[in-house]
């Protein structure tokens, strides 16, 4: 019998780069693989990458700059790229990276085996296949019962069909393919009958999501009540939203659907209506708000957070400004902010939209929208000081081995003293908030878990 060998991954990037991750680990563990503690007892090392952001390209070649002495120490150890940066970059990611034995693309993790061994024929390549392909199959999740968390996500959707002038997206992950209602439905299924009891829709659209048919074309609608019904499912999020798509019947959802978690990630990017243009955005300041409102107005308790691009091609003080107005008109709860970042062969080129905004003004608009948003948030998690969250618990905390953490309906994270002889992972326990730090909650345990649900068979 081979001896086993083990794999190292190291991820960077979004949501389907996470779902991916856990799809090789399992397409590996059929290949005779199992986890690696470290690098230095890995024989194959997989770095994940990223391409949305220039300095996100950057990590994964540093991260490979690092491994060369380990390479050169151990030149028997695999080391391959795959992700997002692999996928845009194939051959040329390759001479960029010496060290790396070959590259592979998102779509190409089933093959995974076969790279392997192809690679016993010594020669160095770049697998990036044809990723607009008829009839994508999607590859579905098979979790062992020790893989499973508390919270899963579960995959609807590759691709993306927009055009946002800035992103690379649409070239890295190909054409936007739903993936079958009843191949999502069951996925929930297994993830639950081995433990999972909040699942996250991924998707770069998930809004434009169309696999069922429904009458009025609102299929994520559908799949929400579809996958809200599955039994032992105590939770349901979706990440990510794009504005233009997002109906009032998703937003109804908040209120009609009790799995449905009051958390929604609905990134604006800007806050004025002529950047949105530029961005090929499709969607104005005010319809934006619009919508946002209704949602607040099925649930208003809800939680929200967004994303935000500045220093965009051609974006004035007056522009930007609308940026900074729509954060205390909104006041998110949560927003992650980023400085454009000029992305090879998208469409911002081809539309002539320099990057003509100098960096020190971009990075101190990034400031800017920081220190605003640091005052907001704070001012959002200090509207729970005093009251009893129902808090799903993840398990221990990352800050202390005698707390233990997990998340609130809104996606709050709270960390609370484990009451002595109560093992309350993956149940509700009713937690009283005591204090609000930077991004996290501070709790007390108060009473009785509510709920022990029995694991559901698949
Ligand atoms: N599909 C999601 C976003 C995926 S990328 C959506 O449309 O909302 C995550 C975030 O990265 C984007 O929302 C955007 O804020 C940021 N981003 C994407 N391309 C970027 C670029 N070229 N420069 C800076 N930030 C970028
Ligand atoms: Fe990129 Fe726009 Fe697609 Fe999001 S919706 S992945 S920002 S092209
Ligand atoms: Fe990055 Fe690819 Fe996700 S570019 S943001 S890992 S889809």
């Amino acid at each position: 019998m081979e001896p086993t060998k083990r794999v190292y991954i190291q991820n960077f990037g979004c949501q389907m780069n996470d779902y991916d991750v856990d799809r090789m680990i399992e397409v590996l563990r059929k290949d005779g693989f199992e986890a690696a503690t470290s690098v230095e007892d890995a024989d194959l090392i997989v770095l994940n990458s990223c391409a949305i952001r220039e300095k996100s390209e950057h990590k994964v070649q540093s991260a490979a700059g690092r491994l060369r002495e380990l390479k050169a120490r151990r030149p028997g150890v695999t080391l391959a790229i795959g992700g997002c940066v692999a996928q845009q970059e194939g051959d040329r990611l390759l001479r960029r990276v010496p060290t790396a034995d070959f590259t592979f693309g998102p779509d190409q993790i089933p093959a995974l085996p076969a790279l392997l061994a192809k690679m016993r024929d010594g020669r160095r390549f770049a697998a990036t296949g044809v990723i607009d392909v008829e009839d994508y199959q999607f590859l579905d999740a098979d979790p062992q019962p020790g893989d499973v968390k508390v919270t899963a996500l579960v995959t609807i959707q590759k691709g993306c069909d927009n055009h946002c002038a800035y992103c690379v997206v649409p070239q890295t992950r190909g054409r936007e393919v739903s993936r079958p209602a009843g191949e999502v439905v069951a996925e929930v299924a297994r993830f639950v009958a081995l433990g999972a009891r909040e699942v996250t829709l991924v998707g770069q659209n998930v809004n434009s999501y169309h696999a069922i048919g429904t009458p009025d074309g609102d299929d994520f609608a559908e799949l929400l009540r579809l996958v809200g019904a599955v039994p032992g499912l105590l939770r349901l999020r979706y990440i990510t939203s794009h504005p233009k798509d997002f109906t009032h019947k998703v937003a109804e959802a908040f209120r009609q659907l009790p799995s449905v978690m009051p958390f929604l990630h609905l990134p604006v990017q800007a806050g004025s209506s002529r950047t949105l243009k530029r961005m090929v955005r499709g969607y104005t300041r005010e319809e934006y708000l619009e919508k946002l409102d209704y949602a607040r107005a099925q649930c208003p308790d809800l939680s929200l957070s967004t994303d935000i691009i500045v220093g965009y091609p051609g974006e004035t003080d007056a522009e930007f400004a609308e940026t900074l107005s729509l954060l205390e008109r909104v006041e998110y709860d949560n927003i992650y902010s980023f400085t454009y970042s000029e992305r090879p062969d998208t469409p911002a080129l081809k539309l002539l939209q320099r990057d003509d905004v100098p960096a020190d003004v971009k990075d101190a608009r990034l400031l800017q929208v920081q220190t605003v948003q640091r005052q907001i948030t704070q001012r959002r998690l200090e509207r729970f000081v005093g009251r009893v969250g129902e808090v799903l618990v993840e398990g221990e905390s990352r800050h202390a081995s005698h707390q233990l953490c997990g998340r609130l309906p809104g996606n709050e994270m709270v960390n609370f003293d484990r009451p002595p002889g109560l093992d309350l992972v993956g149940q509700l326990a009713p937690v009283r908030i005591t204090a609000a730090g930077t991004y996290t909650l501070t709790g007390a345990y108060a009473g009785a878990a509510r709920t022990r649900l029995p694991v559901v068979s698949a």
